[in-house]
């Protein structure tokens, strides 16, 4: 992949306005809508679900990654490829048989991910790395948004992207958690090529501007 994804996290938005965030999102120069799906059990917090999905889809005109915090996905991956998700990543912690439900995914038209804890090694997805369209690393423990940055972090990243070299895959490696432009340009030479925000988008002054000034460092 050449150019680099910007990805703003919609659990960041405000959702008393969430059609005038889907509207900066889908005018400014991010590439992705990252949309954060929790179920209060995979992960210590309830976001939102299927009918804030409908009504951002309905608005959004960018592709959808949707990160599916649940457990047991598998009795959903219909239900989001219907809901227009073009993206659909499940957690390795979540999948007792995780071939199968990435080619479960994969079965429903979307794109197939896995995101992997701060703790989950990125040498466990070895054998099925040339199956994967995407590896989500998380850069925080998932549940919340606003949380620092896990330095090891670009330590996976770095060897996440010679498991796919050596492998000969093609798996785009997407970063998720604190992500700001303190770390975007380095974790990028490390080799990701989708970097996921969320505060630093919506908490910022103007997040248009932030979005534009991200993906310029991403790019640089
Ligand atoms: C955390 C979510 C992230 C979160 C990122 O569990 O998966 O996508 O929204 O938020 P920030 O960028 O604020 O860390
Ligand atoms: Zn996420």
């Amino acid at each position: 992949m050449t150019k680099k994804v910007i990805a703003p996290s919609v659990l960041a938005a405000d959702f008393g306005n969430l059609q005038r965030d889907i509207e900066m999102i889908n005018k400014s120069d991010a590439d992705w809508f990252h949309i954060d799906i929790m179920d209060g059990v995979f992960v210590p917090n309830i976001s939102y679900g299927m009918p804030v999905l409908q009504a951002i889809a309905k608005h959004a005109t960018k592709t959808i990654d949707v990160h599916l915090m649940i457990v047991d996905p598998d009795r959903y991956i219909k239900t989001f490829a219907d809901l227009g998700s073009d993206i659909l990543t499940v957690h390795y912690e979540a999948c007792t048989h995780l071939h199968r439900t990435i080619q479960a995914i994969k079965a429903e038209g979307m794109k197939a991910g896995v995101a992997i804890n701060p703790h989950t090694s990125v040498e466990l997805l070895a054998d099925v790395i040339n199956d994967l369209d995407l590896v989500l690393v998380m850069s925080v423990n998932p549940g919340f948004g606003g949380q620092s940055f896990i330095e090891n972090t670009y330590k996976k990243v770095r060897r996440l992207k010679e498991i796919i070299t050596e492998n000969n895959a093609d798996t785009i490696i997407e970063v998720d958690g604190g992500v700001t432009d303190k770390n975007a340009a380095q974790l990028i030479e490390a080799g990701a090529d989708a970097l996921v925000a969320g505060s630093y988008v919506f908490k910022a002054e103007d997040p248009t501007k932030t979005i534009k000034e991200l993906k310029a460092l991403a790019n640089s």
